[in-house]
């Protein structure tokens, strides 16, 4: 037993927060911030929950399936709207979802890790899972430390997944956490990010390249071979540098981060949902995502593209 994709959505706040209206609180720049980053602009608003219900209603529609035959909706943020209760069980509600919920915090590698939790429950007997990534990382950002401030936005991305006979899409995993360096990214609770940027880029590329090629050897596949790679959307130059040690073109890589800015658990979603709809994939194709975060977390999943049934033709 496997997963297979049946539907996918995504959701931005509508405000636009251009690197030119930073420039007008911050002692920065466009050029700066394009030049180390690559973003030029972040949307910002909304809360986790709502970011989360828009873009998991869009995935349910896109995949035909009843809300209500949903076994389990897991909600990857590290930005929960309260502390108690979970921001799923609110995202749960609106959707009118069966099953359970719960919220999971991998920092920005939370929406791999839910991916790959939600692959064992189908194994295991589940039917569907709605996994989604959602964050408003804009409520824990300080806006005066041009440091952080210049690198979050806020938005949310969504899969809906069901269990099939047989090997299903995901072909191979690797999720780790090495907390040693739990201090170089952190935010205490009613606080701001703290960051020590460079820190964080040095060890990111090296957990991205290990984690990718970890993932690719478990499935015996060749980095060649890769069609899409799916990376966390920080920083541009951390993603050309993995592109690099991997050795695969950087035109193979779906990006987002231009216009959204680091997203956390929803930046490999909201990406891998934008290339899904700019038709960047076709049957067989191998996608391979990969993520890092605080923690420092870990996490990649390759997965072979097949398009789902229609709407209409999808299992309720
Ligand atoms: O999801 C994981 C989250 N975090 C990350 O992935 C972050 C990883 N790190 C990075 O993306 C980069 O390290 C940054 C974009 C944060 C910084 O880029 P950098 O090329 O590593 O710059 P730096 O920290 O080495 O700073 C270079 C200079 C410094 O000035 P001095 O000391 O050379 O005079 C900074 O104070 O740039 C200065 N600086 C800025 N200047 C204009 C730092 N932030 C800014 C800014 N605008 N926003």
């Amino acid at each position: 037993m496997g997963l297979r994709i049946l539907g996918w959505g995504s959701a931005l706040p509508e405000k636009v927060v251009t690197n030119h209206d930073l420039e007008k609180t911050l002692d920065t720049s466009d050029e700066w911030i394009r030049e180390r980053s690559g973003i030029g602009e972040r949307r910002i608003g909304e809360s986790t929950a709502e970011l989360a219900i828009a873009a998991g209603r869009a995935a349910l529609e896109r995949s035909g399936v009843e809300p209500a035959s949903v076994d389990l909706m897991v909600l990857a943020t590290t930005t929960p709207d309260q502390q108690v209760p979970a921001s799923s069980a609110h995202v749960h509600y609106e959707l009118g979802l069966g099953g359970g919920a719960c919220d999971l915090n991998a920092a920005c590698s939370g929406f791999v890790y839910a991916l790959v939790m939600a692959n064992g429950l189908l194994e295991s007997g589940a039917n569907r899972v709605l996994v989604v990534g959602a964050e408003t990382l804009s409520r824990i950002t300080d806006w005066s430390d041009r440091n952080t401030a210049v690198l979050f936005g806020d938005g949310g991305g969504a899969l809906v997944l069901e269990r099939e006979a047989g090997e299903g899409q995901l072909l191979g995993w690797d999720l780790g956490v090495d907390a040693s360096a739990r201090e170089i990214l952190e935010c205490d609770i009613g606080g701001f990010i703290r960051m020590d940027g460079r820190e964080v880029f040095k060890r990111a590329v090296r957990v991205l390249v290990d984690s990718a090629k970890r993932t690719l050897a478990q499935a015996k596949v060749r980095p060649e071979d890769v069609k899409l790679l799916v990376p966390h959307q920080a920083n541009i130059r951390i993603i050309q540098a993995a592109c690099d040690r991997l050795g695969i073109p950087e035109e193979r890589t779906a990006l987002v981060l231009h216009r959204t800015g680091n997203t956390s658990s929803a930046s490999i979603p909201l990406a891998l949902v934008d290339a899904i709809e700019a038709g960047r994939l076709e049957d067989g194709d191998l996608v391979l995502m990969t993520g890092f975060g605080a923690g420092m977390t870990w996490g990649s999943a390759l997965l072979r593209w097949q398009s789902p049934p229609s709407a209409s033709g999808a299992s309720a």
